[in-house]
């Protein structure tokens, strides 16, 4: 049987990445996506969720909900690397949404229709959504079945201040609620995600524009090439929402490690930063498994061959 995800996501172009995954993926039944602002504003975000359905229009429609704006703020966007609508430039046309759903009622909805532990949260932008629809609903952390989040990093450095990870950094709040909620958590941090770079040969080997998602793909992500380029002097861009969705579906391909870990959510220099407790004796307790090992040329296999899969159903 399909597993039952909602994908809560920042769209940002690898999130579009891992829609176009998703959205065609006969082992998932994707309930709902829910936007989230991160990538761009959460009114940007919930038009480019929008827009993304409306592109590829799957076999089967989710639900989609409507982002708004975290308690703080955001504090800082990626349209450098995103471009200035979060879909690298292209300004898709979106209908009017006549019934809005606010993304956290959405979740707390869709877990509660189902029977308990069946329904997967795939978090690939800030953890707002997730930690509002927690906090209406507090037995909701128990119902749901596994929380997979793109974000943090365990060994290496952050990618948006030296020690933060973008997702975590923009509501750090939140991420802290989650990584201390009841939930079965799983986290697929930065140093499994920095090493898959879609090169020019990869970009090149993604479906023809005669496909939806071929012709999706190719008009969002040229422009990221230059960013990357510029940012990071990378020949590439990183895809980390793909490979998040990857660990969802192929679970095999990643080595993960049962940690204790926590958000810093005050540190002068380190707010949004992942801590983890891997002291010889640890004193916290574990509350997470965390990616650290995957078979790195078969997940971007996984992720070439999901998205000329996709192409081709789609009918
Ligand atoms: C994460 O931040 C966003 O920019 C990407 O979409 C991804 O979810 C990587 O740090
Ligand atoms: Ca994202």
């Amino acid at each position: 049987m399909a597993r039952k995800v909602i994908i809560d996501c920042d769209p940002g172009l690898d999130d579009a990445m891992a829609l176009c995954m998703a959205l065609f993926d006969p082992r998932l039944d994707v309930l709902a996506v829910t936007a989230v602002g991160g990538n761009c504003s959460p009114a940007q975000a919930t038009r480019n969720v929008q827009a993304i359905i409306e592109q590829l229009d799957p076999p089967r429609w989710p639900r989609l909900g409507t982002a708004s704006a975290p308690d703080d703020g955001l504090p800082v966007d990626g349209r450098y690397l995103h471009g200035s609508d979060g879909l690298g430039d292209s300004d898709f046309e979106v209908a009017e949404l006549h019934h809005p759903h606010p993304s956290e009622k959405l979740i707390c909805d869709e877990i509660r229709a189902q029977p308990e532990g069946v329904v997967t949260i795939l978090a690939l932008g800030p953890l707002t959504n997730v930690a509002r629809a927690f906090a209406r609903d507090p037995e909701l952390p128990s119902l749901v079945g596994q929380v997979v989040m793109m974000g943090g990093a365990v060994a290496g450095p952050g990618n948006i201040t030296p020690t933060a990870e973008f997702n975590m950094y923009c509501d750090p709040n939140a991420a802290q609620a989650i990584f201390r909620s009841h939930s079965t958590k799983t986290l697929v941090p930065l140093d499994v995600t920095n090493r898959v770079v879609l090169s020019y040969d990869l970009f090149n080997r993604l479906p023809d524009e005669l496909s939806k998602v071929g012709r999706f793909l190719r008009k969002i992500l040229p422009p990221a090439f230059r960013g990357y380029r510029q940012q990071f002097g990378l020949e590439g861009i990183h895809v980390h929402d793909a490979v998040a969705l990857v660990a969802v579906t192929q679970p095999e391909l990643f080595t993960t490690e049962e940690m204790a870990g926590d958000v810093e959510v005050t540190g002068e220099l380190t707010t949004g930063a992942t801590v983890f407790d891997r002291r010889g004796v640890p004193a916290w307790r574990n509350n997470m498994d965390v990616a650290v090992d995957m078979r790195t040329d078969a997940v971007i296999e996984t992720i070439i061959q999901g998205l000329n899969d996709a192409a081709r159903r789609e009918g």
